[in-house]
């Protein structure tokens, strides 16, 4: 088993990280101060905490569409809220279809669930682990209403053939940018390529509100408009009186988080350009190790880094990615199994039991459906297979050079242990 000083900490030998690095889930992590403490203040102290009377939440809004030269921007309650808001607007018809990957969070899928139509999972490609277009044709039925497109860790997918597919198939786009804030593809923002981008705002993410989510849209003022009342029961508040439209929930942002947001949207530069540096010192650290293969950026592509994400080679390796993951946790580094853990989305109860409304198996087995939808073992063996061999390390705007040597040392100390 080597030196001592080699000795991994699973079996009774000194962790390489001593005392815990920065994290997403406190201030070591992140970059929440004294701005935001000044915007909260601003709203106790006007009494006013819903968007409906004050004027934070069109704030935030405002500021977004301004970064995203978008026409509309929407403040909503999650990112999942901002994807059921777009399903919303997509306004399936029960049993209609919905491509979307198998590598994603269950946010993704849930809206899809919830409009009464069918998540239909398309296989990714190895390099970025995002829905690979070569496959999608395959999967498009007279019920393909839509391509949800996850940009899965911060890297982006390939958008020019997908909505070469989407316009050739007259298919909605929506895009998921939970984990892709500010990232490029050729030159553009990713969540502006589709007919919809969605943010989520969650704590783990680029900037944050705690919670939150932002629909992003461009096109006439209809679009606004019916965009609006899909996440605010279906009504139009541009009209004097109440009126409700179409079936559609409360997803309000309220003022205390868009007043986290306002201080939060001015700190993206400085939050994605930390990430990427300590991301690129991982890279060149790491530069070495064969066991290691970090998830891909497509070329004249940008990535943020949501989470630093790479596979590990399992013919360079004697242990499986499990017995990795628990000796790096042993070594004191956060990580995890796979995304959205050691098994595509499908494989999760919700989906494989089909645990939806009652017992009634809907929309999976619905009158309305094309078929019998079953999601098993195999569906996307290119996704089982990334899910068995990724690790994620979750990543934030505070980790320093110092911080990244600790967590190259303990991936180098485990993987010399365990390479063939
Ligand atoms: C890719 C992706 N989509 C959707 C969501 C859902 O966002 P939220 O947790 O804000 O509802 C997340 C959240 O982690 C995500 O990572």
């Amino acid at each position: 088993m080597g030196t001592e000083s080699e000795k991994l900490a699973i079996d009774g030998g000194k962790p390489v990280i001593a005392s815990p690095l920065p994290t997403i889930k406190d201030a070591s992590g992140r970059l929440i101060g004294e701005e935001e403490m000044a915007q909260v203040k601003e709203v106790i102290e006007s009494g006013c905490l819903a968007y409906i009377y004050g004027s934070k939440v069109t704030d935030f809004e405002k500021r977004f569409s301004e970064l995203y030269q978008t026409d509309h921007s929407i403040a909503v309650s999650s990112g999942t809220a901002a994807l059921h808001t777009a399903m919303i607007y997509l306004d399936p018809e029960p049993g209609d279809e919905v491509l979307v990957s198998p590598i994603t969070d269950m946010g993704s899928v849930i809206p899809i669930l919830y409009q009464q139509a069918i998540p239909v999972f398309v296989d990714v490609d190895p390099f970025n682990q995002n829905m690979d277009p070569a496959k999608i044709e395959e999967h498009i039925s007279p019920r393909t209403r839509a391509i949800m497109v996850t940009h899965i860790y911060g890297s982006p997918a390939d958008m020019n053939p997908i909505m070469e597919i989407a316009q050739r198939h007259n298919l909605f786009v929506i895009e998921d940018c939970a984990q892709a804030h500010m990232t490029e593809y050729k030159g553009r923002l990713v969540g502006t390529i589709g007919n919809i981008g969605c943010f989520s705002f969650q704590q783990s993410k680029h900037i944050t509100t705690g919670d939150g989510g932002m629909v992003i849209a461009s096109e006439d003022q209809r679009f606004g408009r019916r965009l609006r009342e899909c996440f605010d029961k279906g009504w139009p508040r541009h009209k004097p009186g109440r009126d409700h439209y179409f079936l559609a929930p409360n997803y309000h942002m309220t003022e205390l988080q868009a007043a986290v947001g306002i201080a939060q949207i001015q700190k993206y530069s400085i939050s994605i350009a930390a990430r990427r540096k300590a991301a690129a010192e991982l890279d060149e650290l790491l530069r070495e190790v064969e066991a290691v293969e970090p998830v891909g950026t497509l070329e004249n592509c940008q990535q943020t880094y949501f989470y630093y994400a790479f596979r590990l080679k399992p013919e360079r390796l004697t242990v499986n990615t499990e017995t990795v993951v628990e000796a790096l946790k042993a070594e004191g580094l956060v990580c995890e199994h796979g995304y959205p853990g050691p098994i595509p989305l499908y494989l999760y109860a919700m989906i494989r039991d089909q645990k939806t409304f009652g017992k009634s198996g809907w929309p999976f087995h619905a009158p309305t459906a094309r078929k019998r939808w079953e999601y098993r073992e195999g569906l996307c063996p290119v996704a089982e297979k990334c899910c068995r061999e990724t690790i994620i390390l979750p990543w934030n705007e505070r980790l320093q050079n110092e911080h990244v040597q600790l967590i190259a040392a303990a991936l180098k100390k485990v993987l010399n242990v365990y390479k063939t």
